[in-house]
């Protein structure tokens, strides 16, 4: 769904642990534009429905890219940059991670 633009200089990549996966993902952007860049289909679920939510607006207004991050819940993922061996978890309503799961 999302790719990165093309371009001619090279792009830095950085390996993060996403769900508990090593995956390699684009460095110098945002946590959320790493993991849209991994077709997660979403990154948090609301506390009360459990409906699926994904980043909006990308530039921590909206909170629906809320993720546990380093095994920390409800960082906005659009407004930290992604870097290398990051845990990243996504989110189950208040600040769980997916379940199953185990912080950090
Ligand atoms: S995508 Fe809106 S706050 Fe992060």
């Amino acid at each position: 769904m999302f790719k990165q633009l093309s371009t001619t200089d090279p792009v830095d990549r950085v390996n993060v642990i996403l769900n508990g996966r090593l995956v390699e993902v684009p460095g110098g952007c945002s946590v959320a534009a790493a993991v849209l860049s991994q077709n997660p289909g979403y990154t948090r679920t609301t506390p009360v429905s459990g409906s699926k939510r994904a980043p909006f607006c990308m530039m921590g207004v909206c909170y629906e890219c809320l993720m546990v991050i380093n095994g920390q819940a409800n960082q906005r993922a659009c407004c930290v940059m992604v870097q290398n061996a990051m845990h990243i978890e996504t989110q189950q309503g208040v600040g769980k991670p997916l379940e199953g799961r185990e912080n950090g």
